[in-house]
């Protein structure tokens, strides 16, 4: 008796990209309503102008769905040929049920495999890697990669570290196969050991450590007030600048594609002075086009390179079948990067 083996198609490639912005636009002057900061020191350190944030009935999961939708009718592959789906997602509502099987209903695909991946900021990297390697192995032929953010419900309005930073919204690709080869192996790594540079106010490990009490129900355990994320920013700028110039060097060995090759930047969009450094270290020359969704978008973390994608080639500031080097990182600390083949501009888009 053998136990049968499965295995797909080696070229894969991202088919289709759709994306949702919420409706209402924050400017700068907005947040300092409530935060001890200026319009020019929050654009002058991290490019921002604008974020948008949900309002009315926009939700993580509406928006997760429209954006699912857009790629997969930009994408024109037929829906029911979807046969996984992966949530990479950091302010889902809830742990328990996770984010995934539920988008995928709303989408009319319920029963397919359907998970969240929490990466952090580099969450759609891992995704996207995930979506490939299983195209790859052939536990799927096509999956669905949506990343989707409602980070300004997390945010303490009045953190200065915060919230100036996080916008909200979602982002999709569809990857499948492809004649050639436009997803390279994914370069990822973390960093436990900076972990608690990005995290919450209060966080659950520290209280399941005295979970006889929870057991026992000690009202005096019980943790008052509501979660946020907590970010000691110029650590992960110090991290950033260590650990980042590396990892995209890895990127273009593994990928086997020269610099010169390389024809748009995609990196997470988390301060546009990173990715400024980030582009002149590695030596892309200045008229190569680099994603700057955070100046009206702000950082909405695992959503950002999705939104980033589609708002470049629904611009036309990047063509599809471009060469494109993503990078993703963030909480963790975590990262990962690929060079791909950028997908055709959406006929349907979120600028529209
Ligand atoms: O997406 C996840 C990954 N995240 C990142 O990659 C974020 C990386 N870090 C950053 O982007 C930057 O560290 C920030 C944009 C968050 C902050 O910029 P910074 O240049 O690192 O500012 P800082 O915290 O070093 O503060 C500089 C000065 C300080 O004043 P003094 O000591 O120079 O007088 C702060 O007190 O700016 C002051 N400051 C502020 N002023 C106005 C700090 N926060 C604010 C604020 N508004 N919000």
């Amino acid at each position: 008796m053998g136990i049968a083996a499965r295995s797909g198609h080696q070229n894969v490639a991202m088919l289709g990209i759709g994306a949702y912005r919420p409706q209402r636009l924050v400017t700068n002057d907005e947040v300092c309503e409530k935060l001890d900061s200026s319009d020019e020191w929050i654009f002058e350190r991290s490019g921002i102008r604008n974020r948008r944030w949900i309002s009315g009935n926009e939700t993580a999961r509406s928006m997760a769905a429209a954006a699912a939708e857009r790629a997969i009718r930009n994408s024109g592959v037929d829906k029911e040929k979807i046969g996984a789906l992966i949530l990479a997602t950091n302010s889902w509502k809830t742990k328990i049920p996770h984010g995934g099987p539920i988008v995928a209903f709303d989408i009319g695909l319920n029963g397919i495999p359907a998970y969240d991946v929490a990466a952090g900021c580099g969450g759609f990297g891992y995704g996207l890697g995930i979506a490939a390697d299983t195209v790859r192995a052939g536990s799927a032929e096509y999956v669905l990669v949506v990343g989707v953010e409602t980070m300004s419900v997390v945010m303490e309005p009045t953190d200065r570290n915060t919230a100036f930073i996080f916008g909200d919204g979602a982002g999709a690709v569809v990857v499948g196969p492809s004649d050639e080869n436009g997803i390279s192996p994914t370069v990822w790594g973390s960093d436990g050991e900076n972990a608690e540079a990005i995290g919450q106010n209060w966080d659950i490990p520290e209280y399941m450590d005295r979970a006889e009490q929870f057991q026992h129900k000690d009202p005096e355990s019980e943790p008052v007030g509501r979660m946020f994320v907590t970010m000691q920013g110029p650590r992960v700028f110090r991290w950033a600048a260590i650990t980042l110039p590396k990892a995209l060097s890895t990127v273009l060995e593994t990928s086997g594609v020269g610099i010169d090759d390389i024809e748009v930047f995609v990196p997470h969009q988390a301060n546009a002075r990173i990715n400024e450094l980030m582009k002149k270290n590695l030596g892309l020359a200045d008229d190569i086009p680099m994603a700057n969704d955070i100046e009206n978008t702000g950082n909405t973390s695992a959503a950002s390179i999705p939104l980033a994608m589609e708002e470049m080639l629904a611009s036309g500031k990047a063509k599809g079948g471009q060469t494109a080097l993503l990078l993703g990182f963030g909480a963790g600390l975590s990262y990962a990067g690929a060079v791909v083949t950028l997908p055709p501009a959406p006929t349907e888009s979120s600028l529209d």
